[in-house]
């Protein structure tokens, strides 16, 4: 697989039925993991030579032929087969390890972009933790389906079918009788399946309550220690770790449940083969060679019985997980280029009208109540209002993070709603109230929002109007100084100053501020139109 392979699109793999969807979802591998799964047929049907071999042996031994002369043939074959059967284990194993990886990996990948892609409104409402969970745990789930249980179901299929071929081909009565718990044994595993899955996404649902605990209070460690609550927080964590506790030790009990039934079943399938096996060779309805044949195949057919259960039992963890990752991959993304209008930015003024706009988040209490306004082109205008007033939720409206619900608000005339949410963002800086910044070293923070080289003139400039180019100088990296744990811990004001220059160095024709910055504001000329956000 190249590492620049097309994207491959995971919507489109999604169907009603979990098992088809998986089925698509190995668009590109399903010849090399069919091919997989037939390798280890092969090596089944080595393994059943061997024990052919061995019957053949005996019997030659029991009517006392000369056979002195053979042994060293057998010795060769029993080695020959041997030999195939390990090579055609080990490319069954490559193959598959090399599927589920891909499709993982694939997955993986869309999962990141899809999630960055998704609304506000939806990130709004979906924990951190949550995501977490779904992107690592859910996906290592679906790796394992692939390459351990589809394949181990594979596998278990074709060892059944070909140790019951050959011992059809021995005696048709034996074989029949030695696979009477079969259907029983189906029946008991799909009972548990169904059962084992609820379990499964109770507690795959509460890990993810835990790693969301877990995130939240890492970012408020500050919070925590400056109230000295750890003993609170502890408790806290405690009472959900005990309800995983719980619900780990529900679904591992169901799962050890299963066992003792599927043991009883297979074990007295095994002692009534061997019995009935034994009656027909000392009636001699079946030779002593035939007899040792079937006793060492019927392992092969039993022992993919027993764990034909396990597979279906455990194949459902991977199809809860499997749900849960279509979950996120369902929502909507943003639509960022839908928009039928959009100007050349030479063109562009740049005049926003507020018409009586109301916006309200979801289902919550009206925010904005009949806004009017009008901000044209190289004016500055200041928002006052108090805590909760809706100044960071107007501004917003402006780069169509959220569309207003009622009213109408235009940009050069034009209904907002029509510009595509890429054209707005390139075209609105926007310095957010609470800035972020990555570990990365100042440079590429102040960089990140354009994507071509940066000149060191064109960063000093925006630095420098960000009033924190000498600031950064006074670090010994300077410039190439790490951001976060691995570098120095900057101060709230310069981090605000460095997410200024990196919305400076974007050079936006509308600059949006939402932050109380009086000093630098007043030393700065507007360019085009700015909004300054108090
Ligand atoms: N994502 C959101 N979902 C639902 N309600 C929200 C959301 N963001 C803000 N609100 C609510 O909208 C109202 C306005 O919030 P907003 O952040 O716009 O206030 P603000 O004027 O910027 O306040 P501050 O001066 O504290 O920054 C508040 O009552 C807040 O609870
Ligand atoms: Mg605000």
């Amino acid at each position: 697989m190249s590492t620049n392979s097309a994207p491959f699109d995971i919507r489109s793999t999604i169907s009603e039925n979990k098992l088809k969807s998986l089925w698509n979802l190995m668009s590109g591998y399903k010849r090399i993991y069919l091919f997989a799964a037939l390798c280890l047929g092969f090596a089944a049907a080595f393994r059943s030579g061997t024990y052919l071999i061995l019957g053949q042996f005996v019997d030659a031994l029991v009517s006392d032929d000369d056979i002195g002369k053979y042994i060293p043939w057998i010795a060769v074959s029993f080695f020959v087969l041997a030999a195939f059967q390990g090579v055609f284990t080990y490319i069954s194993g490559r193959l598959a390890a090399k599927t589920s990886e891909g499709i993982t990996r694939r997955l993986r990948n869309f999962l990141f972009d899809h999630i960055q892609r998704l609304s506000f409104s939806y990130h709004d409402k979906t924990k951190t933790g949550d995501l977490i969970q779904r992107s690592t745990s859910d996906v290592d789930a679906v790796r394992l389906f692939f390459a351990d249980r589809a394949i181990g179901l594979g596998r278990i299929l074709l060892l059944f079918i070909v140790n019951l071929g050959v011992l059809l081909s021995l005696n048709v009565r034996l074989a029949l009788l030695s696979i009477i718990v079969v259907p029983l044994t189906i029946i008991l595993s799909l009972i548990f399946f169904r059962k084992v899955s609820a379990a499964y996404e109770d507690y795959q649902d509460q890990e993810a309550v835990l790693s969301n605990t877990l995130q939240e209070n890492l970012t408020g460690v500050r919070v925590v220690k400056a109230f000295a609550r750890q003993q609170f927080e502890i408790d806290k964590f405690d009472a959900e770790n005990t309800k995983k506790f719980q619900k780990g030790r529900k679904f591992f009990s169901m799962h050890a449940l299963f066992w003792p039934f599927s043991d009883i079943l297979t074990g007295a399938q095994m002692i009534f083969g061997y019995y009935i096996g034994a009656t027909m060779a000392i009636s001699g309805e079946i030779s002593i060679g035939t007899y040792l044949a079937y006793a060492g195949m019927i392992i092969w057919i039993i022992w993919p019985i027993r764990n034909l259960g396990r597979l279906i039992v455990q194949m459902s963890t991977g199809l809860v997980s499997y749900g849960r990752i279509i979950e996120v991959i369902k929502e909507q993304r943003e639509p960022l280029s839908a928009g039928d209008h959009k100007p050349q930015s030479d063109t562009f003024n740049g005049e926003f009208v507020f018409q009586n706009v109301s916006f309200s988040y979801e289902d919550n209490p009206i925010v904005l109540d009949e806004i009017s306004f009008v901000c044209k082109p190289g004016q500055m205008i200041a928002l006052l209002g108090g805590p909760g007033s809706g100044k960071s939720t107007l501004i917003n409206l402006l780069p169509r993070f959220y569309d207003y619900t009622s009213g109408l608000l235009t940009l050069d005339g034009i209904d907002l709603k029509r510009y595509p949410r890429a054209f707005l963002r390139k075209q609105i800086g926007l310095v957010e109230q609470e800035p972020f910044l990555f570990s990365r070293s100042i440079r590429e923070n102040i960089s990140y929002g354009v994507d071509r080289e940066v000149s060191e003139e064109e960063l000093f400039t925006a630095s420098k109007a960000a009033a924190i180019h000498d600031v950064i100088l006074g670090f010994p990296k300077g410039y190439d100084t790490m951001v976060g744990e691995k570098g120095v811990t900057l101060s709230g004001g310069q981090k605000q100053r460095i997410a200024i220059a990196r919305t400076l160095l974007k050079n936006p024709k509308i600059l949006v501020l939402d932050t109380l910055l009086l000093r630098w504001m007043l030393k700065q000329k507007p360019k085009f139109i700015k909004l300054w956000i108090i």
